[in-house]
């Protein structure tokens, strides 16, 4: 699908990549540019429409989704994280539920309600925003690894149960990228103008995932080995 001429709903899109979506979007030509937020106080881009909306929070997508509902693109991109011991540590689980809520329960609640709204399309696409931490072991991010890790198992799900229903589901993953989420882990990182970039390409390409930068294709390309990349991580894979 070329983003061109199309309705794009974009969750989380205040700030961070979920921005650099929306921008992109309506350079591209997208004929509506929808930036789902929390808060859309003080929201001021020309030409992007800000939609009040908190993937946490039921009642604020169905309503998100009848103001939106000649949406033909959807991007699940809202997420957060957090920086905990290791997978032993004391707040492991209540991490882990706060983050679930958000990068996997929001990821399914979205997805639930414009669900009907992306099939009565012709054409419509899923884009859900992954990470490669679903193969590299960092202990210190373990609920958001876990978390994504959920929410890429369930864009497998939904890409082969909607196969049929002219829905293409589009999995997004990439390392660090330089944005507000990352701002106290001191690596190197991409754009989020670059993720963007690559993204909308792969989309336009009728590709169903996209390894976004060259550490994340790396450890991709190591999964069928012997020891592949979630045991030992590639060397200089941050
Ligand atoms: N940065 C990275 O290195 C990296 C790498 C791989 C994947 N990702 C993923 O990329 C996505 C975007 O992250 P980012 O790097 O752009 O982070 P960011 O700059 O921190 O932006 C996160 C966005 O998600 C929104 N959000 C958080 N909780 C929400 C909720 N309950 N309902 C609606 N919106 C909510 C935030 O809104 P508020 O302004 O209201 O907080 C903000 O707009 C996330 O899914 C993240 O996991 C990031």
């Amino acid at each position: 699908m070329d983003v061109a001429n199309n309705t794009v709903f974009i969750t989380g899109a205040n700030r961070g990549l979920g921005l650099a979506f929306a921008r992109e979007a309506l350079r591209l030509g997208a004929s509506k540019v929808y930036a789902g937020m929390r808060n859309t106080s003080g929201f001021n881009e020309p030409g992007i429409l800000p939609v009040r909306i908190d993937v946490t929070d039921k009642a604020s997508i169905a309503a998100a989704a009848e103001l939106a509902a000649d949406t033909t693109l959807l991007i699940n991109n809202a997420g957060i994280a957090a920086l905990i011991d290791g997978p032993l540590a004391d707040d492991v689980e209540a991490q882990s539920q706060r983050l679930f809520d958000t990068n996997y329960y929001g990821v399914v609640r979205v997805t639930q309600a414009f669900e009907q709204i992306l099939s009565a399309k012709p054409h419509a696409a899923i884009i859900n925003v992954l990470s490669d931490i679903v193969w590299l072991p960092r202990p210190f991010l373990t609920p958001y690894a876990a978390s994504k890790a959920a929410a890429w198992s369930y864009t497998n799900q939904l890409r082969f149960h909607l196969r049929d229903r002219g829905i293409e589901v589009l999995g997004l993953h990439v390392g660090f990228v330089d944005t507000d989420l990352t701002s106290g882990i001191d690596v190197p990182k991409v754009s989020p103008e670059d993720v963007v970039r690559q993204t909308y390409d792969a989309l336009a390409a009728g590709k169903s995932e996209i390894m976004a930068d060259q550490g994340t294709a790396l450890l991709k390309s190591t999964l069928a080995d012997e020891v592949p990349g979630y045991i030992t991580p590639p060397e200089g894979l941050f």
